[in-house]
């Protein structure tokens, strides 16, 4: 069949595809990222791409006007490729090189662990270990593989350890070449042991795991040295998924259309190739990588799987799989070690993943005393209430309005973005992320920035803007909105702003995330008051500024001592497991223990979120600072 070259500037990246293959595909597959919120189903515009050279199909759209139809602008998602084709992505579509440099990866690795510190025994989920074998003797004629099985016994402690034919098959030579004195790398398959290679004197006593936190919108990996337990180095990317959709149900609905495999490939060509820059810069070898350790939501977990995501999002919501077994990594295309072992996370629900027990045992929630809470801001917000003795978790889905998609002039938390935004003296002060001018504003600067707006008096309650002699505040046609950045302020010389828009999809995030908390709280009978610690986690949730989220109501109203922000526990839990069988069982026994909650389909939770609906809630009696910081509890 016939193929065409696709050239995307000014990101200068070519890609060779089959005729009637969308532009959004074919960007994908050159590794650019269009951060797409509909998942290439027409419906959002965010895909505009301008086609300078050759011939694209599709059909007509009524998201463009005459003037950019006639400019060369098409939708990529509906664009088809009919020849080569020069295509020009402007400035305004959130198109981006996948892999984010280093300095990116740095933010996401940042984590503070919680109250507790708890020690785990340091045994990984794969080590290996040097071993002297007797030689046989006519007195001594044990089987080569009983012999080096005692041996492996004997050393590790592990009482039932297998072999697979394959290696059984290697042992004879390996052992005699090697005088008896071998390298056995073993893997931890739940409580057995797998004598997963035997190496001679090639050996190296290298052993690292890449432990991953496979997020909605950015994964990350960090390499660990499981012979020192050093983290030697992280690197992070967007998840490429972003392509089929910001939000997961949008992705689970384009795996049902257009097939599984192409959602899975993305995202292991995207650990894949995070792994493979690490193992560079690191002068790793691939072969000494023996472990990939994930934590990720349900769905992440069923995508990396090449698992059927229909039932996750369907009543009555179940998964294929909550805690599955270890797999060979190799079986899912990750590129590590061949005979390298895939752990998950187990889940605790279909909506309530493995980077919620991950955050569970990091913050230590299963071992408190006290009550505590945990709630993890992203896409889906996450939140668990519990102690040692129980624990409820639910999911709301809030959308990505508070990571800064789903608002106009928002973007992911990288260089550019507005991350903090202050009331000074009456006036709005911005920080950017990398300094220099600003492109654009991330989840916290936005909570940031209705938090000040509110306070200034330009956001009523209701989240409406209200007349004001504030210059910065403008109406059009009835609807306000309010300059952050004027076009000569910014890089890309388009006013930074924020619209009534945008404020009515924060104030649903935030109240979808309140409402679940609140549900929590009354099926347990508590209240607040009860929460000894809450702990806020997420790559995102280690910028966002405590006073701000509880002055738009998003958080909970607790003295600022009871806030504890924990980062990325997903990642940090991926990497314990990975060190220590203990964490890890102690991870399989959270996911067990922990009952999930659906609020699809509780009335109250209805009720719940339209009360949360108003800034900080309709009921200002739950938010005691706000009532205090403006001295009256009115608009
Ligand atoms: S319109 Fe093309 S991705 Fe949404």
């Amino acid at each position: 069949m016939a193929e065409y070259r696709v050239a995307f500037t000014p990101l200068n990246k070519m890609v060779t595809v089959e005729p009637g293959t969308t532009l959004l595909e074919a960007a994908g597959r050159a590794r650019v990222a269009i951060d797409s919120a509909c998942g290439g189903d027409g419906i959002c515009g965010r895909c505009k791409m301008i086609v300078r050279e050759g011939r694209v199909g599709g059909d007509v759209t009524g998201l463009l006007t005459r003037e950019e139809i006639r400019a060369g602008i098409v939708l990529a998602c509906q664009a088809t490729v009919e020849s080569d084709l020069m295509v020009d992505i402007p400035e305004t579509t959130p198109a981006r090189e996948k892999i984010v440099i280093d300095r990116d990866a740095e933010r996401f690795r940042a984590v503070r662990i919680g109250a507790k510190t708890r020690e785990f025994v340091r045994s990984p989920l794969v080590s290996k270990m040097v071993l002297d074998l007797p030689k046989p003797t006519i007195q001594d004629s044990t089987a080569d593989c009983e012999r080096l099985r005692q041996a492996v016994e004997k050393q590790s402690g592990i009482s039932q350890v297998q072999t697979g034919l394959k290696i059984i098959r290697e042992i004879p030579r390996t052992l005699r070449r090697a005088g008896f004195r071998v390298t056995v790398t073993i893997g931890r398959r739940h409580g057995v042991g797998e004598i997963m290679e035997v190496e001679g004197r090639e050996a190296s006593p290298q052993n690292y795991a890449a432990a991953v936190d496979v997020g909605t919108s950015t994964i990350v990996v960090h390499l660990v040295d499981m012979n020192t337990a050093r983290t030697v180095d992280a690197e992070a990317c967007f998840n490429s998924q972003a392509t089929y959709g910001r939000e997961v149900t949008a992705r689970m609905m384009a795996a049902e259309r257009r097939g599984m495999e192409r959602l899975q490939r993305l995202l292991v060509d995207d650990i894949n190739s995070l792994i493979a820059t690490l193992a560079m810069k690191n002068n790793v070898n691939l072969r000494n990588i023996t472990s990939v350790v994930c934590a990720g939501n349900t769905a992440m977990m069923h995508f990396l799987l090449g698992l059927p995501t229909d039932n996750i999002r369907r009543e009555p919501y179940v998964p294929v799989v909550a805690d599955p077994p270890p797999f060979r990594a190799a079986e899912v295309g990750l590129k590590v070690n061949p005979r390298a072992l895939l752990y998950m996370v187990p889940a605790i629900g279909s909506w309530v993943g493995g980077d919620t027990t991950a955050g569970i045992l990091v913050t230590g929630l299963h071992e408190m005393d006290e009550v505590g809470m945990l709630i993890d801001v992203g896409t889906n917000g996450e939140v668990v209430l519990g102690n040692k003795d129980w624990m409820i978790a639910c999911s709301a889905s809030a959308g990505p309005a508070l990571e800064g998609a789903g608002v106009k002039c928002g973007m992911m938390a990288q260089r550019g973005a507005i991350e903090k935004v202050s009331l000074d003296g009456g006036h709005l002060q911005y920080e950017v992320i990398g300094g220099g001018k600003p492109e654009g504003l991330c989840g916290s600067g936005v909570i940031d920035l209705v938090a000040a707006l509110l306070e200034k008096g330009v956001l009523n309650r209701a989240g409406r803007f209200v007349e004001s002699d504030d210059p910065s505040v403008k109406f059009l046609d009835g609807l306000g909105h309010y300059v952050l950045a004027d076009s000569e302020e910014s890089l890309n010389g388009r006013e930074i702003s924020l619209c009534q828009e945008d404020v009515e999809n924060v104030v649903t995030a935030k109240a979808a995330i309140f409402a679940a908390a609140k549900i929590l709280l009354e099926k347990t009978n508590h209240t607040l008051r009860d929460v000894h610690t809450l702990y806020l986690a997420g790559g995102f949730g280690n910028y966002i500024n405590s006073r701000s989220a509880i002055r738009i109501g998003l958080l909970p109203d607790l003295p600022p001592e009871r806030i504890q922000y924990v980062g990325n526990t997903s990642l940090w839990g991926a990497k314990i497991g990975a060190l220590s069988c203990e964490a890890w069982d102690t991870l399989r026994e959270i996911a067990g223990r922990t009952t999930y909650y659906d609020l699809i389909g509780t009335p109250d939770y209805v009720e719940q979120f339209q009360q949360a609906m108003f800034l900080p809630h309709t009921n200002i009696e739950l938010f005691p600072s706000a009532l205090s910081a403006s001295g009256k509890g009115g608009d």
